[in-house]
């Protein structure tokens, strides 16, 4: 087998050349850190995560059944670098997965899931997409499926343009909504206080009023 420093670059030519493969375990780590920095902008503008939560869930992903992950990479200066990551299923994966598996089969549906789609921003806008794409079409193809069904927030406006670009239609969303809830604070606001009246004052001021009629003793 030829070594490491005998591979050509991928980046030789003007243009670099994208390999997929599956994900093996040693990739964990970077796959993992890569996925965090393609969704760091996005997840700032997004309800729900679109990406999974935490490291724990990435790895668990990776043990369960039934998920593919493939890894689009190139080879620059010697060594590998991972520039678009997916992630599909035939079935719904999860136990707090909320989609409903009798939508797709009342329809006829054999949907492929795309759980992540994942370009470098560094390659976006360069047809790396689309090729994550049609792979993910390929294999939907191969396993029989009729459809590719994935989730994007509406205002993930990027992905929602490139998917619409491509012939996906909106099947059925989960709109967030929020309305404002109008309520007075708790904490009531600051108060003046009066000016406490000194016991001289207090004292002048009640000898010199009028005698309560009521309170005078009766002659006799
Ligand atoms: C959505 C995404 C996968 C597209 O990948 P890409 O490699 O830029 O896609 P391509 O180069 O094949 O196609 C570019 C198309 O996507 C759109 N696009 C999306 N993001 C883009 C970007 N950052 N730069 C340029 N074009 C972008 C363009 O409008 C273009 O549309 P057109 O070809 O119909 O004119 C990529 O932007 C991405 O990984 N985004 C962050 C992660 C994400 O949101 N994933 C989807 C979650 S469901």
């Amino acid at each position: 087998m030829a070594s490491d420093s005998t591979i050509p670059d991928d980046t030789a030519d003007a243009e670099p050349q994208v390999r997929v493969r599956h994900l093996n375990k040693r990739d964990l780590n970077r796959t993992w850190e890569f996925i965090k920095a393609v969704f760091r902008e996005v997840n700032r503008s997004t309800v729900e995560y679109q990406r999974p939560k935490s490291k724990k869930r990435f790895l668990e992903v990776f043990e369960e059944k039934g998920i593919e992950q493939l890894l689009f990479v190139i080879r620059t200066d010697g060594k590998e670098r991972i520039v678009g990551y997916a992630e599909c299923a035939l079935a719904i994966i999860g136990t707090d997965n909320w989609m409903n598996e009798r939508y797709f089969r009342a329809r006829d549906m054999r949907p492929l899931f795309v759980e992540e789609l994942a370009v470098d921003p560094e390659f976006q806008g360069r047809g790396l997409g689309t090729f994550v794409l049609e792979q993910l079409e390929h294999l939907a193809k191969l396993r029989g499926c009729t459809h590719l069904v994935l989730e994007v927030a509406e205002n993930n406006e990027n992905a929602l343009k490139f998917y619409r670009g491509r012939s996906f239609t909106k099947l059925d969303a989960a709109i967030f909504l929020a309305k404002t809830v109008v309520s007075d604070p708790e904490i009531l606001p600051p108060r003046r206080l009066k000016r406490r009246e000194t016991r001289a004052v207090k004292a002048s001021a009640s000898a010199t009023a009028p005698a309560d009629p009521k309170e005078t003793p009766p002659e006799g």
